[in-house]
């Protein structure tokens, strides 16, 4: 009798450890994925900024946590899979989890095509090409590596051939905004 209590407890122990697990992965997963479209993009000048990058993130706290490590440029610390950052309407990196895109912490690169009718992908994954400057968006971010990939200024990356004023000029004729 008592042998058999013993046992049954030790099944449910198990059945509850398994249950356990399972529910925790696919919960983690769940909050790990983001699922990149056309409407994911709209009017930059609807997202918030820090310096000249616009942030964003569907959670507020993943949002505040995102923008204080851009702000403060927290090294050897990653953004929440999730965050969307871009510096001009046409271009955009989207975090996702690190199996996706191993070699650049799980950033995605987006080139997109902007007009008043919307937003279309023209390239996506870890080796798209800036068609202007000829060369793949990561091997400017690369040296940044340790600021999880965002160059800004001062980490490392090659310069882009814009001043401030010009970045701002080239967000605020975002044609997707509707003011323009
Ligand atoms: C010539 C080098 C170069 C290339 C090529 C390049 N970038 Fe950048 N990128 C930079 C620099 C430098 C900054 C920081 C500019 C600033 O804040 O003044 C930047 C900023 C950004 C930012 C804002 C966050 C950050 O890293 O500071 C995003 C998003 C971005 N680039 C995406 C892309 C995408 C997508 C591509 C490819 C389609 C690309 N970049 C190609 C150099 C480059």
């Amino acid at each position: 009798m008592r042998q058999s209590i013993v046992f049954l407890c030790q099944v449910s122990l198990c059945v509850c450890l398994v249950a356990g697990l399972v529910f925790s992965q696919t919960s983690s997963v769940a909050a790990q994925e983001i699922t990149v479209s056309e409407d994911t993009f709209g009017c930059i000048l609807d997202l918030p900024k820090v310096r000249n990058t616009r942030i964003k993130h569907d959670d507020p706290e993943k949002l505040k946590e995102a923008k204080r490590i851009l702000r403060d440029s927290v090294p050897e610390t990653e953004y929440p899979v999730g965050t969307i950052l871009q510096l001009v309407p046409h271009e955009a990196m989207v975090k996702h989890s690190h199996d996706k895109f191993p070699k650049t912490n799980g950033w995605e690169f987006f080139f997109l095509e902007v007009s008043k009718e919307g937003t279309k992908i023209q390239d996506r994954g870890d080796s798209v090409v800036n068609v202007s400057q000829g060369v793949t968006c990561l091997s400017c971010h690369q040296p940044a590596a340790k600021f999880d990939f965002v160059c800004e200024k001062g980490h490392g990356c090659a310069p882009i051939p814009f001043d401030d004023q010009k970045i701002a000029a080239i967000q605020k004729a975002d044609p997707r905004c509707a003011k323009n």
